[in-house]
Order: structure tokens, then sequence, then C-alpha cells
């Protein structure tokens, strides 16, 4: 068989797979709406005409109380609204590879109903507490979006499915790791990222047992989509300008780095039950090995940034262009 005739062949049967999976999908998207309460940004950040002298004056205080939040602080905020502005990428991946009427498209739908409140939200936020030089910052969300991305994964819906899971549970650990640091100078952002870390747990839970599925059905070709993601997770705005930088500030902060990468690849791995698999072909055990095998490889990665790390200089245009310096 040809290249492009077996790709065809296996798309096929994946799309078959994924359509054999929708009862689950169904089923814990039934999950999902049992364990969540819906919240909307003006919970936390009222704004209207009516509101009680106490909101009034708790809105009319909030840049002063938020004077302090030190800069790296200000980049993470920056960095998980940015990744949550990315929605439309994320939809349009979701809709392009699962299809649309359908169990994948119904959660599709909600999932983007959910996220949208996410960056609505800490935009709100970052404009009520006068955090940012907002033109800039809108300027950045603006060029994020044009970009597009197009990832390797586009296409494949185990790839895609894997790519979620890590991206749910990785937005999770950095919104819960800023409200930690950030609500030690207010205590808004602190209510608000727990809510958005609580919303990604959730959204990881399901993306996590479909892959779970997918490994059950059809386990070689799930190992090796899982292999293709896992070693490194891209992000839609790596390769705009500054995006580096910020990741760079936010890992330098303790917020969120390689270690922390290790750690959402470490539980993925556990709860997939990688090393417990028993692949019938020789391809299927090999990618279960190379995945296995990726944890340590991030650890020397982490090492070899952590010795490399030099006392650096970073400023950003949405931060007024100051300059901090980080060890
Ligand atoms: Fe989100
Ligand atoms: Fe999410």
């Amino acid at each position: 068989m040809s290249k492009s005739a077996s790709d065809a062949h296996a798309l096929k049967i994946k799309t078959e797979a994924l359509a054999s999976l929708e009862p689950l999908a169904e089923q814990l998207m039934a999950r999902h709406k049992e364990n969540r309460r819906l919240w909307f940004p003006g919970d936390f950040l009222p704004a209207n005409e009516q509101m009680t002298d106490e909101q009034a004056r708790d809105m009319a205080e909030l840049p002063e109380r938020a004077r302090g939040m030190p800069d790296a602080v200000r980049v993470a905020l920056a960095l998980n609204l940015l990744t949550e502005e990315g929605l439309p990428h994320f939809h349009r991946l979701l809709a392009v590879t699962l299809g649309s009427d359908n169990a994948w498209s119904r959660w599709n739908y909600m999932w983007t109903a959910e996220e949208d409140r996410h960056g609505c939200a800490l935009h709100d936020y970052v404009r009520d507490a006068r955090l940012f030089d907002m033109r800039a910052f809108e300027a950045l969300q603006y060029q994020y979006i044009e970009a597009g991305f197009d990832p390797d994964s586009s296409g494949d819906p185990y790839q895609v499915i894997a790519y979620t899971t890590l991206q749910e549970r990785a937005t999770q650990a950095a919104h819960a790791n800023t409200a930690r640091v950030a609500g030690r100078h207010e205590p808004i952002i602190q209510r608000l990222l727990a809510h958005v870390a609580n919303d990604e747990s959730r959204h990881f839970r399901f993306y996590r047992d479909i892959f779970r599925g997918i490994l059950d059905i059809d386990c070689t070709r799930a190992l090796q989509a899982a292999l293709k993601v896992v070693p490194r997770l891209a992000m839609p705005g790596h390769t705009i300008p500054g995006y580096m930088e910020m990741a760079e500030v936010v890992g330098r902060a303790q917020i969120y780095g390689p270690r922390h990468y290790r750690k959402v690849v470490d539980e993925c791995l556990d709860a997939w039950q990688i090393s417990q698999l028993t692949p019938d072909d020789a391809e299927g055990r090999e990618a279960q090995d190379k995945l296995m095998a990726v944890p340590a490889r991030l650890d020397r990665l982490a090492d070899i940034l952590e010795k490399r790390t030099r006392s650096k200089s970073f400023s950003f245009d949405f931060i007024y262009a100051r300059v901090m310096e980080l060890g």
C-alpha cells in the first residue's frame, strides 16, 4: 500500500472508531453536566447600574488593590488569557477533525460556550484592574488569532484528543498556580481563576476518558498518535513575537514550566495505564516504550534549561514596557 493509501486507510479506521465511541462521549458529557455549576464573568466582576454600594466600592477599589501585582504574575495572566483567546483555533480544530451533527459537535459547542467565559472573565479582570496597557495587549491578541493555527495533528482525531487532554490539564495547572500567586495580592482574581481551573479539570476528565476508550479499541494507532503529541505540546501562539519570552518569564517565576509539564505527562500516562497495555504488534510496543521514556527525557531537558538559566531582563509593551530582571 502506498503512503497516501495507508494514511487514508488509517483515517477511515479512526473515523469509524470515533463513531463507535459516540455513546461514551454522550455518557461522559452527561457526567460533565451533572458535575458542573455554571458561572459567569459578571458573578465576579459586576458591571451594571444596579450594583450594591459594596459591589460598587469593591470594583472602584480594584485597581488600587491590584497595583502591587508583580510583573511576572501579570505576564502569567497575559499568557493564560492569550491561550484562552485562542478559542477560535481550538473550536475549529475540533470541528474540522471530529465532524458535525454528532456527539462530538454537541460536545464542541457546549465546551466552546464554557471556554468562551474564560477569556471573557480574564479580559474583564485585567481591564477593570488596570493591569495592562490594553491597546498593546489587544494588538497581541489580534496577532495571535490572525496567525492561524494548523498543527500537525490536524485531521487525525486521535492526536487531537490526546492534544486536548494534555492541554486541558496544562491550562488547569497554569491557572491554579497563577491563582495562588496572584491571590496574595488581590482576592477576586484568585476566586475567578479557581473557577476557571475547575472547569479545565472537568474538561480534562472528558478528553482523558475518551482517549482511554480509543486505546481500548485501537491500541497501536492510539499509542502512535499519543507519541506524536506528548513529547512536546505546541501552543497556537508559540510563533508570535514575544510569546516564547512570556513563557520563559512564567517558567522562571515557577508558575508554569517544563517541570509542571512533566507532571501533566505523568498523570496522563498513568490515567491511560500506558505501562499496563499489551499491544499486539511490534509497532505498538515500540510506541509504548517510547511514550514511557518521555518523562525522563522531559526531566533531562528541564535540567539542561535550569543549568543554563542566568539572570535575564524582559520587557513587554503590554506591561508599559517596564524592564523586569529575573533570575
Ligand atoms: Fe479555558
Ligand atoms: Fe478547558
